[in-house]
């Protein structure tokens, strides 16, 4: 499993209980930039500012990962024939 997150309103201590956990890595990323991590099955997006006072403090940043990032996020699931959820 590979957790993508740029950390803007995400924290890394969030991920400690996975520190030993051989199967999951983690990967520092703006999804609203075009990347790929490679050969994926599933894709879960959940990228987003989600409080009222990030959508706020955030507001052009919250448009772009609903419309940017989703779209980077199809095309890795189109790339890998994964499922996007
Ligand atoms: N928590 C709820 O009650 C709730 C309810 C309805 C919908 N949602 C939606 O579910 C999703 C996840 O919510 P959550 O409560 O887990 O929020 P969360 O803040 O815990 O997680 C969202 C993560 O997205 C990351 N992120 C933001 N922009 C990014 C970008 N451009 N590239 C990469 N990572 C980015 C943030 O750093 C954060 O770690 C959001 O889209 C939210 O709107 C949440």
């Amino acid at each position: 499993m590979i957790g993508v997150d740029n950390l803007s309103t995400g924290s890394e201590s969030n991920l400690a209980h996975l520190s030993g956990e051989r199967r999951f890595e983690f990967v520092e990323q703006d999804i609203c930039q075009p990347f790929d991590i490679g050969a994926v099955d599933f894709v879960f997006n959940f990228a987003s500012p989600a409080s009222p006072v990030d959508y706020a403090r955030l507001g052009v940043e919250t448009l772009l990962v609903g419309s940017a990032g989703t779209l980077n996020t199809l095309e890795i699931a189109r790339r890998h024939k994964a499922k996007l959820t």
